[in-house]
């Protein structure tokens, strides 16, 4: 693991620079992107970036990590249009190309076929990753199974707990999300989790120092050969 501490502004100028590179070097490459409030610094350099012609997205295709159930693309909590009001809709990506997993009559089986759309496209060259406060990555929550593939979870309460800031209340939270799994995840080529925040520190700590530990699923990237983390002083300040 490459660990970079920074201001939170830095390391989204930073990881953008790692963007560019890789979208200047393969143009068609695939992206495995992230919601939530972490990445949205990051997507406004790659905006920036866009807008500048230092990078283009024509030739990008893209795979979102994960989607609530029971939530269509019209809501505004939904990731799909998270990701279009936050990224898509302000560079030259063609929507076509951008993958959110659907929320809607998902099951486990329908869900596992995500896993063989993104093999038949390629394969992952770069998969953007948040932290939850308890160590999730994407919605794989404690406990998840390393081979696990794009399934349907129950989010537990301490998630639900993080997320309702983006509701009225917790009650209207989703309970549960259809996300891709931690094989899912450690197949991609290269993988950058960033985590902003004291409320990220515990989970960074045990995820970069601790043992690889299933109940910490952030844990588990110890493994793979090429991921950069990139934290701010709040998030780095248990380890
Ligand atoms: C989002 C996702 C989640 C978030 C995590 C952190 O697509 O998969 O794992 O990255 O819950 O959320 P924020 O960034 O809102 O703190």
């Amino acid at each position: 693991m490459k660990i970079i501490i920074d201001t939170k502004e830095n390391c989204a100028k930073l990881a953008a620079k790692q963007y560019a590179e890789l979208l200047n070097r393969k143009p068609d490459c695939i992206l495995g992107l992230a919601t939530g409030s972490t990445p949205e610094e990051l997507y406004k350099e790659l905006i920036a970036l866009n807008k500048a012609g230092e990078i283009s997205f024509k030739q990008v295709s893209s795979y979102n990590l994960d989607e609530y159930v029971g939530l269509t693309g019209e809501h505004p909590q939904s990731y799909r249009y998270f990701m279009d009001d936050k990224l898509f809709n302000h560079v030259d990506i063609n929507k076509d190309n951008t993958h959110v997993p659907c929320g809607i009559d998902m099951t486990d089986e329908k869900a596992a076929e995500y896993d063989k759309e993104i093999e038949k496209a390629g394969g992952i060259d770069l998969q953007l990753l948040g932290v939850g406060n308890n160590g999730h990555i994407a919605f794989n929550e404690p406990g998840t199974p390393l081979d696990s593939v794009t399934h349907v979870v129950k989010l537990t309460q301490s998630t639900l707990e993080a997320n309702k800031r983006f509701f009225a209340s917790i009650d209207e939270v989703p309970t549960e999300a259809v996300c891709m799994g931690i094989k899912t995840i450690m197949n991609a080529r290269k993988i950058i989790l960033m985590a902003y925040g004291k409320n990220k520190a515990e989970a960074m700590a045990k995820a970069i120092k601790g043992k690889i530990d299933l109940n910490v699923p952030a844990s588990i990237l110890q493994l793979h050969p090429d991921c950069t983390i990139y934290m701010d002083a709040e998030a780095a300040s248990q380890l």
